[in-house]
């Protein structure tokens, strides 16, 4: 099972923060943003990791981490994204690094209190397709939201203005390397960019999606100031990815 870290995009939504760093390396709490994401992905166990970065910051990424040593790890693979092409386009630039195998894909900005090893286990016993994960939260416009028939997701739709559950799409998803063929046959959004939750869909209608739902904290800290503000707070006060960062410091 390979991992991969998208943190290519412009963060706009944080502007001016953004004007002169990647959102990815803003601070949350005592550390780096985006060290909460690979964090996630070496609590479940991966340790074959890529990070995709763009715009002008990438070799921050490569000065912060070097090969990995501080997540225990021993090489970290890099690649860039050279426009703002979408999630699922940032995805595409994978395919290399994947050789075949399943990939964990996280989003650069989503921070979680707990750990998904039970759901990447879920997954590895799966014969194929996708596991995405959910977690019902009170503003679901705000991201894509999952629409459930019984225990069945029938389809997602990308920020709805009337969301037919509360259930979001966390930026934490697994995939066969059928995604590949996938991404391939998608178009631009209106907005542009090759969006995941067409991915998702695709994956749907091949009757080929499950999903876990998350138990504790998610934040989707790059959506806005004030889900970077919340999540700092949540972070200094109770730890992420089951580590209580106070207790952590000398
Ligand atoms: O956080 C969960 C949400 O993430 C999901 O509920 C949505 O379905 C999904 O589309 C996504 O929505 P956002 O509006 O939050 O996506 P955003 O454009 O902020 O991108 C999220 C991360 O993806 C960003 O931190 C870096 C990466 N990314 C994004 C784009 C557009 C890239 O690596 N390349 C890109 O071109």
């Amino acid at each position: 099972m390979k991992g991969l870290v998208l943190a290519g995009g412009l963060g706009t939504r944080l502007y001016p923060l953004t004007k002169i760093t990647n959102k990815h390396l803003l601070p949350v709490y005592d550390r780096p943003m985006i060290f909460y994401p690979i964090q996630t992905l070496v609590n479940a166990g991966i340790k074959d990791i890529m990070i995709v970065t763009g715009g002008n910051n990438a070799g921050d990424f490569l000065r912060l981490f070097g090969n990995g040593s501080l997540f225990g790890l021993k090489h970290l693979n890099y690649t860039y994204q050279e426009k703002e092409g979408g999630i699922a386009e940032a995805l595409g630039l994978a395919e290399h690094f994947a050789e075949g195998d399943r990939m964990v894909v996280i989003l650069g900005d989503n921070i979680i209190e707990g750990n998904i090893i039970q759901a990447v286990g879920d997954f590895k016993a799966q014969k194929s397709g996708a596991k995405i994960m959910l977690k019902k939260v009170e503003n679901p416009k705000d991201y894509g939201v999952a629409e459930l028939k019984g225990k069945r997701i029938v389809n997602i739709i990308e920020k709805p203005k009337k969301p037919k559950s509360n259930y979001a799409v966390l930026g934490i998803y697994m995939y066969d390397n059928e995604v590949f063929d996938v991404i391939k046959t998608l178009k631009p959004s209106k907005r542009g960019e090759l969006e995941i939750t067409d991915v998702n869909n695709a994956y749907i209608k091949k009757g080929n999606l499950t999903y876990s739902i998350l138990e504790g904290y998610w934040a989707d800290a790059g959506a806005s100031i004030d889900a970077l503000l919340e999540a700092n707070n949540f972070v200094a006060k109770n730890g992420a990815n089951k580590i209580s960062l106070k207790r952590k410091r000398r």
